[in-house]
């Protein structure tokens, strides 16, 4: 018998586990659905389906699930699986909780000692003609792309040495190649960090190693042309104090971010470190090289806001001492010293997105989410506790934004970009929408260049679904 979820923040409201693996045919759409929408919108979720072994524990520890809209003739047919990870099929035999802390291997029930931890909850990714559900602590799990049953781990046929892979991989849009990279990439608390490379065709063919400045979270990284940009930013792991049933985070204001930065194609003992005072970042908008000088744009802020983090920390969250912003980072290479100069693109925010043909170079058009006060106070969605209630679209250029008209009733999950086929078109945003007032999810498009004027459909869910982490869109000619 399955007890009662904990009534907590990670549990309670629009975060209460949904648990449920479905097929809906032909979903429900109000308004038009642009014709030219063909393809395959896959979403990854955190979703527990066991209370956890220690009667609390974060967000980010659910098992992974993930979800298919698929786009097809003006239809839109939704299915959703759990991706059957050794942690998933060992709980789901003993029908309960068999994991500790989060990423802490030493507070599990000593049934599954050893046992891969891996939740696959965060991203998919489509590469090399294979699905792949990932999740930074551990490899890609492997998921039919059609009927999302789960194929397997993934090691690049036995050739990566890595024991983990980000949940953000770059892919190049114009060679194809997958740009990707491991941090404790040897084992818990492991400075070690592994860049890879697989081709078009999915082929490994590259895997350096180096030793970061310390064990940090590194959730995402960024590549131009010519760069590979690591930010090291202090939330950082220690292994006697995971080995003491610690938690595998904490955040430390006094110690210094580092920005590691290498040229695309030299090696990683090329790499050159730019030191700055503690800041977070989750995710990075895009970067480019022009000459002598990386850009690299995204959300910044001083403190990590994960409530579990903070906790950890023993520090508190206070938005008064919140300081953060959209921002351009500088590097000049033709400089010895650790300067970066910070540009001001924009409010803060995160979940960036940028159409994919713009990856890697000098571009026009970002998109990312914000909490907007002035639309109404936050509302429970998400593992940061308050969802976002605005989406915007960011001209990097002129600095400027364009906001998705919302009510104080909905948070959005995170958005993806599907490109237009048409000539001029900038293509659609599509994203999940919680209604906290109406009792299940919708689905929303809008078109990208014209945000402000609001919603083109409505796909109408007969489910509830659980915020999830990212997704990516596959075009139905890739398959
Ligand atoms: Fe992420």
């Amino acid at each position: 018998m399955t007890k009662p979820f904990p009534n907590t923040m990670d549990f309670s409201g629009y975060n209460a586990p949904s648990r449920i693996e479905c097929d809906v045919y032909d979903l429900v759409i109000d308004g038009e659905l642009p014709g030219e929408i063909e393809g395959s919108w896959y979403r990854t979720i955190p979703d527990p389906p066991f209370p956890p072994l220690l009667g609390h524990d974060t967000y980010l520890s659910g098992d992974g699930m993930i979800s298919l809209f698929r786009f097809e003739n003006g239809h839109v047919d939704f299915k959703m699986r759990y991706v059957q990870t050794e942690r998933y099929k060992a709980q789901h035999a003993a029908r309960r909780g068999l994991f500790g802390l989060y990423r802490n291997p030493y507070t599990d029930d000593p049934s599954v000692r050893g046992k891969g931890r891996g939740a696959a909850n965060t991203t998919p990714i489509w590469h090399g003609k294979r699905l792949f559900a990932l999740k930074e602590d551990s490899r890609a799990m492997e998921v039919h792309p059609d009927t999302l049953e789960t194929i397997g781990e993934w090691d690049y046929g036995g050739r990566l040495k890595s024991l983990t892979m980000t949940a953000h991989p770059r892919p190049d849009p114009e060679t194809g190649e997958l740009y990707f990279f491991g941090y404790e990439a040897d084992g818990l608390a492991s400075r070690q960090v592994a860049f890879c490379v697989a081709d078009r065709a999915g082929n490994l063919i590259r895997e350096e190693w180096f030793e970061a400045p310390y064990c940090a979270l590194m959730h995402d990284f960024a590549v131009t042309k010519e760069h590979i940009i690591f930010p090291v930013f202090p939330t950082t792991a220690d292994l006697d104090r995971i080995k003491s049933g610690g938690p595998h985070w904490v955040f430390e204001p006094d110690r210094e971010s580092y920005i590691g930065i290498m040229p695309r194609n030299g090696s990683v003992k090329e790499m050159r470190w730019f030191r700055h005072p503690a800041r977070m970042s989750f995710h990075f908008m895009n970067a480019h090289t022009a000459g002598d000088k990386v850009h690299l744009d995204f959300g910044v802020s001083n403190a990590n806001v994960f409530p579990f983090i903070l906790e950890a920390s023993g520090l508190t969250f206070d938005p008064a001492k919140l300081r953060g912003g959209y921002v351009r980072w500088t590097f000049d290479l033709s400089k010895p010293d650790d300067t970066i100069e910070e540009t001001m693109l924009g409010p803060p925010g995160d979940m960036p997105r940028v159409a994919e043909k713009d990856h890697m170079k000098d571009y026009e058009i970002g998109y990312y989410q914000r909490f907007d006060p002035t639309i109404g106070p936050p509302l429970l969605a998400g593992p940061v506790g308050g969802g976002f209630n605005a989406i915007s679209r960011l001209n990097v250029r002129e600095r400027t934004i364009r906001t998705l008209p919302m009510d104080r009733r909905t948070t959005v999950q995170e958005h993806i970009h599907i490109p237009s086929k048409r000539a001029g078109h900038e293509g659609y945003l599509a994203f999940v929408a919680d209604i906290h007032d109406e009792p299940y999810s919708q689905v929303w498009i809008v078109e990208a260049g014209n945000i402000e004027q609001g919603v083109v459909c409505k796909l109408r869910m007969p489910l509830r679904l659980r915020v999830g982490v990212h997704g990516n869109w596959v075009p139905a000619e890739a398959f």
